[in-house]
């Protein structure tokens, strides 16, 4: 059993605040009844909730959508740091863990998952998940660049890195890029930029895999992923088979 608020969040519906919202204007049926009250419990598995006609379907696994700010670090516990797990709420926390690191000052995409498989598949450094990223660089970057990021880098690692796509969005003193890479080496997008002569001054991951930060999350705020999303990361690790 778990209160109807927080299961609408679970499944996707919003905030706690935007499902106080849904429940106040009477869009919320429980097995066919109208229920307005946040604190009603339901059976996960066994009632009927329908948001606005939509059926909210409960996941055994909890996936969430984080837009991590700079100054937290990706990890379940530090002994002196604040890490992201603080910053869900003590509810939400239960056996989450960060798939993948962001480095503490990079800000955007983080999942938080319990769902060990799906993680270890996005994580493995055969699946070659793309990882896109915004950075300002201090520096000029070029079209050379572009070409260099393409080829492989040395970034001091036994390989040079896999093939990887550098978009400039803005070129001169100080440059802003779009990049894609297909591994997660330690500090990985800041060593490659290093390794032409640039400095990475700001960091934020876009997207991985079909997964896309959310804009209207505010750093530091995050969300249940959506059904659909939750659908589309489950076949692209091959958890489920392609509709
Ligand atoms: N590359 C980095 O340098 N830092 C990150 O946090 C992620 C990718």
């Amino acid at each position: 059993m778990m209160r109807l608020d927080r299961f609408l969040c679970e499944t996707g519906f919003g905030t706690r605040s935007q499902v106080k919202e849904l429940l106040k204007k009477g869009l919320v049926t429980v097995n066919g009844e109208p229920v307005k009250k946040p604190e009603q419990k339901v059976k996960e598995t066994q009632d009927v909730v329908l948001c606005g006609g939509k059926r909210a379907v409960y996941a055994a696994f909890v996936y969430l959508m984080l837009h991590k700010p700079a100054g937290v670090v990706s990890a379940t516990e530090d002994a002196a740091e604040r890490t992201v797990l603080d910053l869900l709420d003590e509810t939400d926390r239960r056996n989450v863990f960060p798939v993948g690191r962001l480095d503490k000052d990079t800000e955007g995409l983080l999942l938080l998952t319990d769902d060990g498989e799906l993680a270890h598949r996005l994580l493995s450094p055969k699946k070659h998940v793309d990882k896109v990223y915004y950075a300002r660089v201090e520096g000029q970057v070029t079209r050379e660049h572009a070409d260099r990021f393409q080829e492989g880098l040395d970034i001091g690692e036994k390989a040079l890195t896999l093939p990887s796509e550098l978009e400039i969005l803005k070129s001169g003193a100080s440059s802003e890029v779009r990049v894609t890479i297909r591994e997660g080496k330690f500090h990985q997008i800041k060593r490659m930029f290093e390794a032409v002569g640039c400095r990475v001054v700001y960091l934020k991951r876009l997207s991985m895999g079909t997964l896309v930060l959310d804009e209207r999350l505010e750093a530091g705020s995050y969300r249940s992923l959506t059904e659909d999303e939750v659908k589309e990361l489950r076949q692209f690790t091959g958890l489920v088979p392609e509709a």
